[in-house]
């Protein structure tokens, strides 16, 4: 939520900060602003996205050398360019971003209200930025040390960078829970929320860790800890394209990303699943393995789609591992006093490793004993960096805001640590074993496959566009997957869509139906098909419009469905990542139909780092 980036050195920082915007906008997009030193302050921000900012500097003053640029997902005040960082202190001489909440901002703000102070915005990152002012003016010291002694008295999270009009040659940043990575090139330092706005001019970064201050020069890079020691800072080389932070030819990051899933799958499997010997190799949570076969239980926490992953992965755990397992909404785990027991296994998972959420909770499972386990994409992230162990699944970044490529990648890792312990634990048997390994190493082309059905998906989304409702229906491992066909369609389409187990829909939902209601179905054969079909019967017989996903071969589904997407025959465990696709698929030409914009849609933001 929130990005933030920065620059220091000999290049106009402008244009370094813009285009780290835009690569940050996924992060929030209801304003954007950017402040710069060139012998004074210059600060302009807008409403909305950064191209209206662009166009609003059009003729005016950008020069500078150094400065900070920030894109908002508003917490505190409405999107506005008032409430759109940076901000000035009273003074006029210092600008600061934030991303992240300061939850005692009311108290200090009234402190200094009291003590004459103003405020130009409704937010909380104007409170700190006063409440630093306020004190280097009574210390009469550096901005760093204000800085220090009021991060002591801050409850929250935040990542904030500050610029002083007197000290034009210095960015001062600080960390604690919301993301901060800093660039190094040849005397000139990056600072960003992660590491796309830097990785197209060094690829020398390193990670701030929470409760660091981070003093920048062109040419030096000081990390102190709030008890102002001096850290050592971690270099770590980052492994990533420019490439993979573009388009690439598709008109949106969600349609490329949704093309782009049979090669990220196979680059999650590739190296750890040998299909023919059956050696699944994942060194992340090798030293691991002997507790999580022991595990009394296994606690899965995450968040949206990450949250569905989990579903399909009780599912799997427990049929192969026998190994009860519960999902967890972090939000809920964190706040409801959980029972954790000392060898719990936990598993976070998540596609940005920032979740707030998702970060509390694993913190509150850590201290009571339980072992952490993280699936996630991006590395180095802050969850990673909490976690005892895990996989990253390699998916590459995921800039479209509404999550596609995550989802199968960590159905991938999840399927793969659940062969492994099962194979270890001696839950699964040989054959079906050996045959779950090939069934998923089979599932990239398979993916292939079913984007074939590109066309006809679109041609379907466009007869469907203008449904207000919509259900979707799945049993056993295709019900998180019906889930996550609805959350696809709300988040892009603001169609109002809901996801059943299917039988469960007749204690309720069937109520909506009639002529009118889309209902899809996502019903591949598996050891529910049956049933599924008697469901899809209930639905004809009340007139509901029946979309099916089925398997290829199926002859009685089609002569129950208005419209069918047939997919590749899988075994049920791995089908998910195939029934999943045209799902997404739906949702985006839905989005794109009713001219939405899919990979920004309204009041998202792909890393929500407040809780
Ligand atoms: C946000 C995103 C979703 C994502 C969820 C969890 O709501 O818009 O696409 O599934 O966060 O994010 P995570 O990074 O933890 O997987």
């Amino acid at each position: 939520m929130c990005g933030i980036v920065g620059y220091i050195g000999s290049r106009e920082a402008y244009p370094v900060i813009i285009k780290g915007l835009k690569r940050l906008e996924y992060r929030g997009y209801d304003s954007a602003g950017i402040a710069l030193l060139n012998g004074g302050l210059k600060v302009y921000k807008k409403k909305d996205k950064v191209a209206d900012l662009e166009e609003s500097v059009i003729g005016k003053d950008i020069s500078g050398t150094t400065g900070i640029g920030h894109t908002r997902w508003a917490t505190h005040g409405e999107p506005s360019d008032r409430n759109a960082h940076p901000h000035v202190s009273n003074s006029g001489n210092i600008a600061m971003i934030h991303n992240g909440i300061i939850e005692n901002y009311a108290s200090i703000k009234n402190e200094l209200i009291k003590k004459g102070y103003t405020f130009s915005s409704d937010t909380d990152t104007e409170v700190l930025l006063n409440f630093i002012e306020d004190i280097k003016k009574n210390n009469e010291g550096t901005l760093e040390e204000a800085l220090r002694i009021a991060l002591k008295r801050v409850v929250g999270a935040y990542c904030i960078l500050l610029i002083d009009k007197n000290n034009p040659d210095t960015i001062i940043a600080a960390r604690k829970g919301s993301p901060l990575v800093i660039g190094i090139g040849k005397n000139e330092h990056f600072l960003a929320s992660d590491a796309s706005p830097i990785i197209e001019y060094t690829k020398e970064v390193v990670y701030v860790n929470d409760y660091e201050i981070a003093i920048v020069h062109a040419d030096e890079l000081i990390l102190k800890n709030l008890g102002n020691e001096k850290q050592t800072p971690f270099i770590t080389k980052l492994d990533m394209e420019l490439s993979a932070i573009e388009k690439g030819g598709y008109e949106h990051f969600m349609l490329k990303e949704i093309f782009e899933q049979p090669q990220t799958i196979y680059d999650c499997l590739r190296g750890r699943m040998n299909a023919e010997t059956g050696v699944i190799t994942m060194s992340g949570i090798q030293q691991y393995e002997q507790q999580i076969m022991n595990a009394g239980r296994i606690i899965i926490i995450a968040c949206g789609t990450s949250w569905h992953a989990g579903l399909v992965a009780e599912y799997v755990f427990e049929e192969l591992c026998r190994i009860p397992v519960e999902v967890e909404y972090a939000s809920e785990f964190r706040y409801r006093n959980p029972v954790v027991n000392k060898g719990d296994v936990v598993i976070a998972i998540s596609q940005s490793g920032e979740t707030a959420d998702t970060l509390v909770a694993i913190e509150t499972a850590k201290e009571q004993g339980a072992i952490i386990l993280g699936i996630l994409n991006v590395v180095g992230s802050s969850i990673a960096r909490k976690s005892h162990a895990g996989a990253y699944t390699h998916a590459g970044p995921e800039i479209g805001v509404a999550s596609t490529k995550a989802f199968t990648a960590q159905l991938a890792v999840l399927i793969m640590v659940a062969l492994k312990i099962a194979h270890a634990k001696n839950t699964i048997n040989k054959e079906r074993y050996l045959l779950l390994c090939k069934e998923l190493m089979e599932i990239p082309d398979k993916v292939a496959i079913v984007l074939l059905q590109n066309n006809n998906i679109k041609a379907l989304a466009s007869k469907y566009k203008d449904a207000y409702d919509f259900l979707y229906l799945g049993r056993g491992y295709n019900f998180p997957v019906a889930l996550e066909g609805a959350l696809k369609l709300k988040e892009i389409s603001y169609i109002h869509a809901e996801g059943y187990p299917a039988a469960e829909m007749k204690h309720g939902p069937i109520a909506l139906v009639d002529e009118k209601l889309p209902v899809v179905f996502v019903a591949t054969k598996d050891s529910y098909h049956q049933k599924i079909i008697s469901n899809m019967q209930e639905i004809k017989a009340r007139k509901g419009k029946v979309i099916s996903i089925i398997t290829e071969g199926d002859t009685v589904s089609p002569t129950l469905s208005d419209d069918i997407i047939i997919i590749p025959p899988a075994d049920e465990i791995v089908a998910p990542m195939l029934s999943v696709i045209p799902l997404q698929l739906l949702a985006y030409y839905i989005g794109v139909a009713k001219d939405y914009d899919v990979d920004k849609p309204r009041n998202l933001a792909k890393s929500v780092t407040v809780e």
